[in-house]
């Protein structure tokens, strides 16, 4: 594995990420809603760095089966309501963007007063949709990275860096 980012420069991000969004919505109540899983850690680590009114809920998407894509399932049910709520979703990643243009598209039929998003990640060059996050901690290059609540196949959330996966690694899980 090739660490991309460690634990500080981690930190560093999400700090000036948290910042932005104060920046933005001062002290008005805000509702975060963290895309599970991969949001996870991302979720805990800012929501501890603002001090509005907070409530936060999650929502679950998943398209990925290891590394390949598989159908978009997203899951609300453990959403709570965000009707006339200023919202701000909290994804790990943004790279097609298919996955967060349509969590955003349906949280708006919950009519929130407004809606807002968050990645830790972009990858470069990647986008296939016209939606962009509102904020974003960091640029990444087109790779397939693990770590603080990214996955393979449900595997390496819990690394405290975040790293790209080397064909070594994938050859291990293809026995
Ligand atoms: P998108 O719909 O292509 O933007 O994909 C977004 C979702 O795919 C993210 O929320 C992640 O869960 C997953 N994903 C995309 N790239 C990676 C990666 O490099 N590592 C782990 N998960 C990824
Ligand atoms: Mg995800």
């Amino acid at each position: 594995m090739k660490i991309l980012l460690n634990e500080s420069e981690l930190q560093t991000g999400v700090e000036k990420l948290a910042q932005q969004i104060a920046d933005t919505y001062r002290e008005n109540p805000l509702t975060i809603v963290g895309v599970m899983t991969g949001s996870v850690v991302l979720l805990a680590d800012t929501i501890r760095k603002l001090s509005m009114p907070l409530r936060v809920g999650v929502v679950q998407a998943a398209s990925y089966e290891g590394d390949r894509r598989g159908d978009l399932k997203i899951n609300a049910e453990l959403m709570p309501d965000i009707s006339k709520r200023a919202v701000l979703l909290i994804d790990d990643i943004f790279d097609t963007g298919h996955t967060l243009e349509k969590v955003v598209g349906l949280m708006k039929s919950f009519s929130p007063s407004s809606i807002r998003s968050a990645v830790l990640l972009k990858k470069t060059g990647r986008q296939e949709v016209q939606y962009t996050p509102d904020f974003i901690a960091f640029d990444i290059p087109d790779e397939f990275v693990v770590g603080y609540g990214l996955d393979f196949n449900d595997e390496y959330r819990n690394l405290p860096y975040l790293a790209a996966l080397e064909e070594s690694d994938l050859a291990k899980h293809r026995n």
